[in-house]
């Protein structure tokens, strides 16, 4: 491995590969996809083995560490995390500097990035020690930034973080809970949420992780390069695709308006696309969608919501796209932003916090690459090359003369 990066090291040609759809940017061993056959493993385990018998802070110390904890180490985990979920006092004023009815992924992205500016004694990324209690931090802190950020959009006082609650049933606390009223986690809405964090926590080199991994290569403080890859998880290509996918079902209604739909998506002159169908890498099924779908069922039904008109639209244009041409020869399969929404739904979120969702997942993922590629002594700085199409050299023109 090492001589083949000074071979390219030192080569005077290079690839020309936009959007980087065949070129490797790193080596890791943290997640393996084969797009053709629809597999996800992380460290090896395959994704719905995890998504059904392990849960999602025992997923983050298998991403972060490489093998599966014995139960006294997961729960010394646990509790690191759980000891970091509040952020500083301080930090309150940030959430009141933004206008209510901002998107809470802007939200988030100042945020995260303002952690920087508090946490002091974790930006030293040469100090090991300094790199352990950022990626704590990060995991930890991440649910209660995304709750606050959903509290401040509607009107509502922020809750504090519970350390008597898992991961997942304190996020759900700290966004429903409302002061002098009761609520309690309801088990298998915290199953659910657990699900939903664990089927995102990771998918190696995608753009927000990459975004990571470049913008850490320069060195940077690492609650810079999470807040950047959050910036890059909100487009509509990538994670902002679970809120368009459900606001698409919307959208459509009702099963007979499908197939006027699905036309659109196939017409070229149209920029309108399928939102949740398609994926870089998997020209197979996305095995994480697989689940997401067995899980919308479930909890729908546990939940004693009986025929979802969301679910009906998006289980018969998911059959309908599956038997046309246009979708079968271009391999294109919904992705695990096609059944989330609906989950995400029905747990009482509404459509501008299912990004925030994804994001909170996701930061482990983000943590686990960019703790890899730090550790890595051969790590470079990340400097794509171009190929310049523009005028060759000319001479100036006073401005008189133009
Ligand atoms: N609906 C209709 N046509 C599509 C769709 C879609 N959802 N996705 C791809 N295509 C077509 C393209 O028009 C293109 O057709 P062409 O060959 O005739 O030009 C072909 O399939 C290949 O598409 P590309 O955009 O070149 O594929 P790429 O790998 O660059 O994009 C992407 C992948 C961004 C996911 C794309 O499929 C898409 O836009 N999907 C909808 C958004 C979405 O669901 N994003 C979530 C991705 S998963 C995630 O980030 C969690």
């Amino acid at each position: 491995v090492l001589d083949i990066r000074k071979l390219y090291a030192q080569a005077d040609v290079f690839t020309y590969d936009p959007g980087f759809t065949s070129t490797a940017s790193c080596d890791s061993t943290i997640t393996f996809i084969d797009g053709a056959k629809g597999e996800l493993l992380h460290r090896g385990y395959p994704i719905d083995q995890l998504a059904s018998k392990s849960h999602y802070l025992e997923v983050c110390f298998l991403l972060l560490y490489g093998y599966l904890p014995s139960a006294a180490v997961l729960e010394k985990f646990e509790t690191t995390i759980t000891r970091h979920t509040m952020i500083h006092e301080q930090m309150h004023y940030f959430f009141r500097g933004f206008r209510r009815d901002a998107h809470p992924m802007a939200t988030m992205v100042g945020v995260v990035g303002a952690m920087s500016a508090f946490y002091h004694d974790s930006t030293d990324i040469a100090d090991e020690m300094q790199r352990e209690i950022a990626t704590h931090r990060l995991i930890a802190k991440m649910p209660t930034i995304a709750a606050m950020a959903y509290k401040y959009s509607v009107g509502q006082p922020f809750v504090y973080p519970r350390n008597d609650l898992s991961y997942a049933a304190n996020f759900l606390n700290m966004c429903f809970a409302v002061p002098a009223e009761e609520y309690h986690v309801d088990p298998i809405v915290a199953r659910a949420m657990d699900r939903i964090f664990t089927l995102h926590a990771d998918h190696e080199q995608n753009a927000s992780t990459s975004t990571v991994r470049l913008a850490s290569s320069s060195g940077a403080n690492p609650f810079a390069c999470i807040a950047a890859g959050i910036a890059c998880l909100w487009g509509p290509a990538h994670g902002g695709a679970n809120q368009a996918c459900l606001e698409m079902l919307k959208q459509i209604g009702t099963p007979d308006r499908i197939p006027e739909y699905i036309a659109r998506a196939k017409d070229k002159d149209d920029p309108f696309r399928l939102m949740g169908f398609g994926h870089r890498v998997y020209k197979n099924f996305d095995p994480r969608a697989t689940v997401m779908k067995q899980s919308a069922d479930e909890v729908l039904d546990l939940l004693g919501i009986e025929d979802n008109p969301t679910l009906q639209v998006a289980k018969e244009l998911e059959r309908q796209a599956l038997e046309d041409p246009y979708f079968h020869d271009k391999k294109l399969f919904p992705n695990v932003d096609f059944y989330s929404g609906i989950i995400l739904e029905a747990i009482g979120f509404p459509t501008s916090m299912f990004t925030p969702i994804f994001a909170v997942s996701r930061t482990v993922g983000w943590v686990s690459q960019w703790k890899e590629m730090i550790a890595d002594p051969q790590n470079k700085i990340g400097r794509p090359r171009q190929l310049y199409l523009g005028e060759t050299e000319r001479d100036y023109v006073d401005i008189e003369n133009r």
